[in-house]
């Protein structure tokens, strides 16, 4: 498709040209996407805008890209082009692990460099990729005379055409744990949300008009837009706070202790800002921009990291039948109590078992201000790692660290090479970290530019150490895995963990809206496959529940992308339901290709996959509060091929509130042509293995 020539002066971006000009340049610019879907427009007059186009409709509006400096103290906001690059790009690469096994790059590229002309000297260039399902644009600082400077603010902006609606959480400095709320974008009040969630321990909302990213809208004629960043490294997450009489969002960067947001040596260079656009919800969730905005490994080996399922006996904590303090008199990480969970993940061919509560500290560990709560290499005297070593790798299974920072990001890096020198020593080579409580440094927050660092350099360190991540309490993922592959997942939102909390706890659609924000940027530690629904057992007054049916706590397994998955229940609940626990033992972690069938954020949501090397896939469906017919169509399969499709549905009766334990386990033969109508319950869901037969 070629670009309109309605300015004489206008230049031309065409397929596979490579250009670049030193004369007077255009002050406007437009970049359509490989096949012509979307189309960023930028023009340099009194400011420098970008607007964005899909199919011949408004996205962005005209919405200004700018600085506030510091340090030399400046706005960049007026510039003069003085160059202007582009390309075409097209690849496929191969990652590590994860949901397919090839994915293509393919986009249409502009770089202007810019310089400012508020005499500060400052050089800046702002580089624009277009893909066909979306953009993503970034500022880098080249080598200059300037070459340390500090961020005042990044003044970026995200006009869109309407009040659309839109699925947001409170912008927090320092928490993504929040429940997504539903409304008009005019309609957000981030305060009140904030303020109705009393189980969220550490809160800094930024203010009543501020919401965090990936962030979903839907436009009043289907168009679904996602906006976030990849790559973010070295610098402070992105918030966004709107202005609601122009219904425009501008960056708003997580400050450090005294406000400044972020310092850069130059060269230097911003994660990207991502915006992925689709007439289909579908097309969103298989969007892979966010990864290919991030940079390849540098990893020379990666054959140690390896996607895996794991036990614990997290849960017990979580629901009052154990503590992580040994002086209660109920701790849950003594040998004894471990070996049972060895000897669980042993018969069901789990591969590790992760044990919290193993090191001392947990008598006084959260909400104080001590440095060194923690040193991640002293055991409570009731837990023989050496015995437990000998018998897990008897059974064949791994002990999974557990290293509870409690914020003191600080201490941990002082610790961290022991603490990895003491799992190489007992074969440990998975690590679950966590930053509950204010961060130390004081003053800083879990997203500033100096934790984005520290967690960084856990997974470098980790890396050397050949030991895989999954961090709570952590940053939200921006496609990172991608560069570090052994930093496998992150909690960074409302996790399982929240149908334990009191207050409003994890809703039936939470599972439907996730896909669209907190999993754009990568695997989260969600912690499904609960089986026991009230979660009185150990303590009678508690009143609080999991809200889905079995089947959904199965489906989820497909539905949230994980190479990491805990198998989170206590194995007394699997006891109960074998039959159905087999859907958890056969479900892989890692992916030859992923279809994303059918899907509506907060509503429903049918993903099938392929298993790696095998013909064999899996499917998940999962609904909201609201029953619904499940219209399956096995047209993904292999033509000519058999398959036997085990079905693990919702029972006639299931409901989240009233049965959620009744389910259906059927085995059906099943090819290309085969359609079937499967009920899901109110918070329900349908899980189905389909191997193939020879
Ligand atoms: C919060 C984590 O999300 C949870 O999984 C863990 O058990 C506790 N912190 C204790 O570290
Ligand atoms: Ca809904």
């Amino acid at each position: 498709m070629l670009p309109q020539l309605t300015f004489m002066h206008k230049l031309i971006i065409t397929v596979l040209v490579l250009f670049s000009v030193h004369l007077v340049f255009s002050q406007s610019y437009t970049v359509n996407s490989p096949a012509g879907t979307i189309s960023v427009s930028i023009s340099n007059t009194s400011t420098l805008t970008y607007q964005v186009n899909y199919k011949g409709k408004s996205v962005i509006k005209s919405s200004q890209l700018a600085f506030k400096l510091t340090k030399p103290e400046a706005t960049l906001a007026n510039f003069e082009i003085t160059k202007v690059d582009s390309l075409v790009h097209d690849d496929t690469w191969t990652p590590v692990w994860g949901e397919m096994n090839k994915i293509r790059n393919h986009y249409k590229e502009l770089s202007l460099t810019l310089a400012d002309k508020s005499q500060s000297g400052i050089t800046l260039k702002v580089g624009f990729r277009v893909f066909d399902d979306g953009i993503g644009f970034r500022y880098e600082f080249p080598s200059q005379t300037n070459k340390y400077i500090i961020v005042g603010d990044e003044l970026t902006q995200f006009s869109l055409a309407d009040d659309h609606k839109t699925f947001w959480i409170p912008g927090d400095y320092d928490t993504n744990e929040y429940l997504y709320n539903t409304t008009r974008l005019s309609e957000i009040d981030a305060v009140t949300a904030a303020n109705k969630e009393p189980d969220i321990a550490v809160k800094s909302v930024i203010g009543p008009d501020a919401v965090q990213t990936p962030l979903l809208m839907k436009t009043a004629d289907g168009l679904y837009i996602n906006i976030h960043e990849a790559a973010l490294i070295n610098y402070p997450a992105m918030h966004l706070n709107l202005d609601k009489p122009t219904l425009t969002f501008q960056s708003h960067l997580v400050p450090d202790a005294i406000g400044n947001k972020a310092y850069l040596e130059n060269p230097s260079r911003t994660p990207w800002r991502t915006i992925i656009i689709s007439d289909n919800a579908t097309e969103v969730l298989a969007s892979k921009i966010i990864l290919n905005l991030n940079e390849p490994t540098s990893y020379t080996t990666t054959d140690w990291i390896k996607p895996q399922k794991f036990v614990g006996m997290w849960w017990e904590m979580h629901v009052g039948k154990a503590t992580w303090e040994l002086s209660s008199g109920k701790h849950g990480a003594n040998t004894a109590n471990i070996k049972h969970y060895i000897d669980f993940a042993s018969q069901h061919k789990f591969d590790g078992v992760l044990v919290e509560g193993w090191n001392v500290g947990w008598e006084d560990w959260f909400g104080n201000w001590k440095e060194d709560v923690f040193d991640f290499v002293t055991a409570y005297p009731d837990y023989d790692l050496k015995e437990l070593t000998a018998y897990s790798k008897q059974k064949g299974v791994q002990l999974i660290m557990h290293h509870e920072t409690s914020g003191s990001a600080f201490n941990y890096e002082r610790w961290m090479d022991k603490a990895f020198q003491l799992m190489n020593t007992y074969n440990m080579s998975t690590v679950k970290t966590g930053y509950v409580g204010k961060i130390i440094p004081r003053g800083e927050h879990h997203d500033s530019q100096w934790m984005i660092n520290h967690y960084q350099r856990v997974a470098e360190k980790a890396a050397a150490y050949k030991i895989m991540v999954a961090s709570h309490e952590s940053v939200r993922p921006t496609g990172l895995h991608r560069t570090f592959p052994n930093w496998m997942a992150s909690e960074a939102a409302r996790g399982s963990e929240f149908n334990n909390a009191p207050a409003l706890g994890i809703t039936p659609e939470h599972t439907t809206i996730l896909p669209f924000t907190r999993l754009m940027g990568g695997p989260m530690d969600f912690t499904p496959g609960l089986f026991c629904f009230k979660l009185n057992q150990f303590e009678p007054t508690r009143t609080t529940e999991v809200r889905t049916t079995l089947a959904k706590q199965l489906a989820l397994y497909v539905t949230i992308y994980s190479p990491l998955q805990m198998v989170a229940d206590l194995p007394e609940n699997y006891e109960k339901h074998t039959d159905a626990l087999q859907f958890i033992i056969d479900v892989p972690v890692d992916w030859a290709d992923t279809r994303i069938l059918e899907a509506e954020p907060g509503d429903y949501l049918t993903i099938a996959r392929k298993a790696k090397n095998k013909n064999d896939w899996y499917l998940g469906a999962i609904t909201d509060e609201n029953s619904r017919v499940l219209n399956l169509s096995f047209d993904f399969l292999d033509a000519g091929k058999k398959y036997e499709a085990i079905i693990y549905r919702d029972g006639e009766q299931a409901h989240w509130k009233t049965k959620p334990e009744a389910y259906v386990i059927e085995k059906k033969s099943v090819n290309k042509k085969t359609k079937l109508k499967i009920n899901l319950a109110a918070g329900g869901g349908c899980a189905i293995s389909i191997r193939e037969v020879k």
